[in-house]
């Protein structure tokens, strides 16, 4: 089938990468003319593990381009996948959207075509895109055949590949069955797990099949949301059981396996530690809780998971106190930029306001990330950070050392060494992720967020 992605942020690029590596024909439209460029010259404007080695099996099958004309016509299936970021009061900026739907809108022809939001919309999108796209044709002549649907994706950053190719379920919402017949063939692939798995991308043990949800537009929409959230609280609320944990002497990570091997709870999304960070759960909790209050709801559950997850960040410096007493003055290493492991995505990342909370107290923070470097001494002009060259350097004469992605690798780094480069080896782990008698033998002091 002929496909056009809006947007190649992850979840348009990895949609489009996927899609083409399944067999469709993929154009990829971004405005942006250097992530144009860059993607046509064969490279990648993201970090994501192997994104680099599908676009290079599936080339033959995507275009880029920043010409909606190119793009649309003739087209089975639009998806729009353009960022929707926060706005001061917690509810999403529409404006590439609006943009997007009018120009496609304008484009439109050439057979019935699926126009699908792929971004995670407020709920109503659905209605207004195909309003926007309605109006945009204005007084053109002849008739488009046209549907919309929402169709959210569920990847995570880090494991996009693996999640759009082995999903646990595809969700379609539409009020169209003839969408949901274009959509179901598109993802046939998928949905029976009938195409060849890629060798680095392995199909898991026992996949045969993904469920296919098929929904009214408005269900779609806050499916999205709603599991967004929930596993956002869940979250908070292992972290909230760890802050109890450590005042009763108990180990808040075998609580989290007791807890989770009870099949009703589940043992993923369980990892106390600094809690949540990146583009989407503080941006689809804020949403929510906006979208209730439109209705006059009150979201408690969800509002109370916020809170939460932000105390667990101002804890960083509270324990440093405890620890330090006077921090002004000190130096602090943070291990881990990034707001979780295997990306350089920096949005919303603990990390800035551990760095930021700390220099305010007039500490001198240095930093390592293994790939997040380059990203966070462009997007955080303002932050006094010292960047190091390796992750060692962190303790170099540091006072305290703050885990804050648990980065595989930093659990093998040379513990010893780095104890008698520090001026007082003592190390916060913010992820749970150390091993602390490993670290005790290297020389360290040990505590946990
Ligand atoms: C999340 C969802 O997991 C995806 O299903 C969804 O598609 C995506 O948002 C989205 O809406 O686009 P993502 O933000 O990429 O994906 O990353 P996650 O793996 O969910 O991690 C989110 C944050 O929670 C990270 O900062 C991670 O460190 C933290 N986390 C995760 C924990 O603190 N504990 C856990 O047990 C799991």
């Amino acid at each position: 089938m002929r496909i056009a992605i809006i947007g190649t942020g992850y979840v348009g690029l990895t949609t489009g990468a996927c899609l083409a590596a399944i067999g469709h024909e993929v154009t990829c439209l971004d405005n942006n003319a250097a992530k144009i460029e860059t993607l046509r010259q064969g490279k990648v404007p993201i970090f994501e593990p192997f994104i680099e080695e599908i676009l290079e099996e599936a080339k033959d099958r995507m275009r880029f381009t920043q010409s909606y004309a190119e793009a649309i016509p003739g087209s089975d299936v639009v998806f729009i996948a353009v960022g929707t970021p926060s706005m001061a009061d917690g509810s999403p900026d529409l404006r590439y959207l609006r943009e997007a739907a009018a120009a496609i809108g304008e484009h439109l022809g050439g057979g019935f075509t699926v126009v699908v939001n792929k971004s995670t919309v407020p709920i109503g999108s659905g209605n207004w895109v195909e309003s926007l796209i309605r109006e945009s044709r204005g007084g053109r002549n002849g008739k488009v055949e046209f549907a919309v649907a929402s169709n959210p994706e569920f990847l995570r950053e880090g494991s996009a590949l693996q999640d759009s190719l082995y999903p646990d379920r595809i969700v379609v919402g539409t009020d169209s069955p003839r969408a949901v017949d274009v959509l179901s063939n598109l993802y046939r692939p998928i949905l029976e797990q009938s195409f060849t798995a890629p060798s680095y991308l392995k199909r898991p043990e026992g996949m045969a099949a993904a469920p296919l949800v098929t929904t009214d537009l408005a269900s779609a929409e806050l499916i999205k949301y709603a599991a967004n959230s929930f596993l956002a609280l869940k979250i908070s609320y292992i972290n909230e059981i760890g802050r109890l944990a450590e005042k009763v002497g108990a180990d808040v990570t075998l609580v989290a396996k007791g807890m989770g091997l009870d099949a009703r709870i589940g043992t993923r999304f369980l990892q106390a530690g600094l809690g949540w960070g990146g583009s989407c759960f503080a941006k689809d909790t804020a949403a929510l809780v906006a979208t209730a209050a439109d209705y006059g709801l009150g979201m408690p559950i969800v509002s109370a998971a916020r809170t939460v997850n932000q105390q667990q960040r101002e804890r960083v410096v509270e324990k440093l106190l405890g620890e330090l007493k006077i921090i002004k003055g000190k130096t602090v290493g943070l291990l881990g930029l990034a707001f979780k492991p295997n990306t350089d995505d920096l949005r919303d990342a603990p990390s800035l306001d551990i760095a930021r909370a700390l220099v305010a107290r007039g500490v001198s923070v240095a930093a390592f990330d293994p790939v997040a470097m380059e990203r966070a001494k462009s997007e955080w002009a303002g932050v006094s950070v010292k960047y190091c060259e390796t992750a060692e350097q962190v303790a170099e004469g540091a006072d305290a050392v703050v885990l804050v992605t648990e980065w595989a690798e930093f659990q093998d780094l040379d513990w010893e060494a780095m104890a008698k480069s520090a001026r007082s080896p003592f190390v916060l782990d913010g992820r749970l992720f150390l091993d602390a008698a490993r670290l005790a033998k290297a020389g360290w002091r040990c505590a946990r967020i």
